[in-house]
């Protein structure tokens, strides 16, 4: 059988994830490390707090599986990179990890908001976020949704299709705006992680290619539309990156064409947007960037390339989304199974069943992506065993922690935390096999609040149009 996933973490394309050596285990199993757990996450006693409170507090007024947001954590994330790209603009992309009260806190803060669908700009708007202050993407935004955007007053619409800007034009001429856009350029790199490749790579469905012409044709096009205010170009080469250079190949390539824009059609842009995909630790030795490195980075290069064409340097702006939210929230479980089973060469792996699973946290069947966790309602001194963390689904593939150690005397009861789940977990979350998605609470200073409430039976069931009154024959 082919594996077809799409490994967010390592390159992908044409070639599979590098294979994974699980490391000895770590003197003290219930260390946090500071470069993996929210900053407030710490021992009191033995218990593990979040925000000035204890997980058992935490649990006993909202129960497990839950997830907790350290919001003093996420905040100063987000602070930081409108620091570090201070002259230039940071979009949160609310695909990681969108409410309401992430919405306010990201306007009362100072950034701006990336939405990919009618769903996210409609919690934006309803959340009273700023429209100036939105970008809307989508390789296929349908007619209702580009027209909700248009009369809200979206700032930036970033364009990904010929039939896209046809459909937006007549949208904005309707409308009688007109109305700022980007391009969405396939510049030809693809990162991930450790690495990038910049040759090929075209063949994805976002965007216009640079070196097939289509982003050249996609800005002469809406330059020649009364409705449609060209302002810049944007692209966004992957996702979970460590490696900088990358970003580097694909501002100067975008650069270039900013060149190629002004001397052919004589319309110098003010706008540059280099998307998301910053990565983050999920385990010891993953080193991301600091943001004002890449700010600093960032910005040489466009200034560099700029003034080798000439060019007034343009307004940068940023998509990320994983690097603020991804290490602010954690995900506590309560164990309810424990199984020991032989490795073989006297091995032993114990798969530690959690009340969750595949449905909160998709991202290790989808991606291969790897977590860890600790114990967190008590400290041990037992000797370490090797464990997995699988949900409850009816799937062999359910698993939330592929390899991590946990004391021996870990007990049915006992609670597990899983550190880096703020981004792409609820987002990305499922009702399969009918379970109830977990709440999102946040927690500040002693106070716990839920953003978004736990699924109920109810919730559950309500679109079951055979449980309903009002079934409904045409
Ligand atoms: N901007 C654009 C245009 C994007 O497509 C994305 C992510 C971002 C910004 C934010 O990227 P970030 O900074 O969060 O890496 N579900 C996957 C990740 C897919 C991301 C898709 N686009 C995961 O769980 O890893």
């Amino acid at each position: 059988m082919s594996r077809s996933a799409h490994p967010a973490g390592p390159r992908h394309a044409d070639v599979l994830p590098e294979s994974r050596q699980s490391t000895g285990p770590d003197a003290d199993l219930g260390r946090l490390d500071p470069a993996i757990w929210p900053a407030t996450a710490q021992r009191v006693g033995g218990v593990l707090a979040l925000g000035g409170r204890s997980v058992l507090d935490l649990v006993a007024d909202h129960q497990t599986p839950a997830l907790f947001l350290d919001e003093a954590d996420m905040r100063q994330r987000a602070a930081g990179f409108v620091e570090a790209f201070a002259g230039a603009d940071v979009f949160y992309a609310g695909k990681a990890f969108l409410c309401s009260a992430v919405a306010r806190w990201l306007e009362q803060d100072g950034l701006g908001l990336d939405v990919c669908t009618g769903g996210e700009l409609a919690v934006a708007l309803r959340a009273g976020f700023p429209p100036a202050r939105i970008a809307m993407h989508g390789n296929n935004k349908s007619v209702s949704e580009l027209t909700r955007a248009v009369d809200a007053g979206v700032g930036r619409i970033v364009v990904d299709s010929f039939a896209e800007i046809d459909r937006l034009s007549a949208i904005a001429a309707a409308a009688g705006v007109r109305q700022p856009v980007l391009v969405r350029v396939t510049v030809g790199v693809e990162a991930h992680t450790h690495e990038f490749i910049a040759t090929a790579h075209e063949d994805q469905k976002f965007g216009f290619s640079l070196a097939g012409g289509a982003a050249m044709d996609a800005a002469t096009a809406i330059a020649a539309l009364p409705s449609l205010e060209l302002v810049g170009l944007h692209s966004h080469i992957g996702s979970q990156i460590f490696d900088m250079s990358g970003f580097g190949v694909a501002a100067e390539r975008v650069v270039g064409l900013l060149g190629r824009i002004r001397d052919e059609l004589g319309l110098e842009l003010a706008e540059i947007d280099l998307g998301g995909g910053l990565g983050i630790a999920y385990v010891a030795g993953d080193a991301p960037q600091a943001p004002k490195d890449i700010a600093g980075a960032l910005r040489a290069i466009v200034e560099r390339e700029c003034a080798a064409l000439g060019l007034r340097a343009p307004r940068l702006s940023v998509e990320p989304g994983r690097a603020i939210v991804g290490p602010s929230a954690i995900t506590v479980y309560e164990v309810g199974t424990i199984k020991a089973v032989e490795l073989g060469g006297g091995a032993q792996r114990a798969f530690v069943s959690v009340d969750g699973g595949m449905s909160d946290n998709i991202r290790t069947a989808l991606y291969d992506a790897s977590y860890t966790c600790v114990l967190a309602n008590r400290d041990s001194t037992a000797p370490p065993m090797l464990s997995r963390v699988v949900g409850k689904h009816c799937e062999s593939g359910d698993i939330v922690v592929r390899d991590v150690w946990l004391p021996s005397d870990l007990t049915p009861g006992d609670l597990l935390a899983v550190a880096a789940t703020g981004a792409y977990c609820h987002s990305m979350a499922s009702n399969y096999n009918h379970v109830p998605r977990p709440p999102v609470v946040g927690v500040r200073d002693g106070i716990s609040t839920v953003l978004v409430r736990r699924e109920t039976e109810d919730d559950l069931l309500r679109l079951d149009m055979g449980l309903t009154e009002m079934s409904v024959r045409t």
